[in-house]
């Protein structure tokens, strides 16, 4: 495992993304603060978790299923089984997985993230998206970016602002990708939500005024779409997550969130 400095503290009185996000999912390591801030997110927030986390799995099968073995994962998340190298090791036993997040408490969860196949391999790196070459350089300990190698950012790059330039840090982990990678990506989104639902008090693109700690911006399918420039998406483009070759007979309304595969051509 790689983590830079001394073990940060986790702090129980302020709420944070990932438990939060646990929380919507049905999970255990939350803390109040975080259950407060998710009972006062729209409803369809916990459906919006739920099938931007099984879109996860569908579409790390399906990048598996071409055949790509190494993986980085930024934005991990606290562990709900399957992980994501549970997937694809579970297809190619032989697969690397880097993962990567910000928040002390995933890191103290990373043991459940380091169960890999004896053929493959998983690592832990605790740092920031907005560092793009930071990660970069040390994810090249375990993976070879001389080969194909799957990038995804799955429900993250919401809680990056305009000002952070989210583009740009998506441009910095495309760009140091050969041809045949892929970017796996899903996105907060308020497209799918009728706007009497949303809490009076929000403005129309922060996406949690629910909290002074996390802030979080929706975007619009276009602004989505950005992420994607000069990538190929694969089909059915850009769509709700729950839309993304779900072979469910009756799949649920689409929630809060677009998702999209591409390639790099
Ligand atoms: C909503 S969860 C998504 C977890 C997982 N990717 C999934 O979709 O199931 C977002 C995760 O991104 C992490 N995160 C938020 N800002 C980050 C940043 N600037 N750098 C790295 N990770 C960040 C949070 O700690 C949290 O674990």
């Amino acid at each position: 495992m790689t983590t830079q400095g001394p073990r940060p503290a986790i702090d129980s009185t302020r709420p944070h993304p990932a438990r939060v996000y646990d929380y919507l999912l049905g999970g255990k390591d939350h803390y109040l603060v975080d259950e407060e801030v998710a009972r006062r997110m729209p409803q369809e927030a916990q459906a919006a978790a739920r099938q931007n986390r099984a879109f996860m799995r569908r579409a790390m099968a399906f990048v598996a299923g071409y055949g790509v073995d190494q993986f980085l994962d930024i934005g991990t998340g606290i562990p709900t089984e399957p992980n994501l190298h549970q997937v694809v090791q579970g297809i190619a036993p032989a697969s690397r997985v880097v993962y990567v997040d910000n928040d002390p408490i995933v890191l103290r969860h990373a043991e459940a993230l380091l169960v890999s196949t004896e053929q493959g391999a998983t690592d832990y790196i605790e740092a920031d998206v907005r560092k793009p070459q930071v990660i970069l350089g040390r994810a090249r300990e375990l993976l070879d970016f001389a080969r194909p190698v799957c990038v995804s950012l799955v429900a993250l790059m919401h809680f990056i602002r305009d000002e952070e330039d989210p583009y740009g840090i998506v441009r910095g982990f495309v760009d140091a990708l050969p041809s045949g990678s892929w970017l796996v990506l899903t996105h907060g989104t308020f497209d799918f939500v009728p706007v009497h639902a949303l809490d009076p008090g929000h403005e129309p693109r922060r996406m949690a005024p629910y909290t002074d700690h996390i802030t979080a911006t929706a975007r619009s399918r276009d602004a989505v779409l950005r992420f994607f420039d000069g990538l190929e998406l694969v089909e059915p483009g850009l769509v709700a997550a729950v839309q993304w070759r779900n072979d469910d007979a009756a799949p649920p309304q689409p929630s809060g969130m677009f998702a999209g595969v591409a390639r790099v051509p």
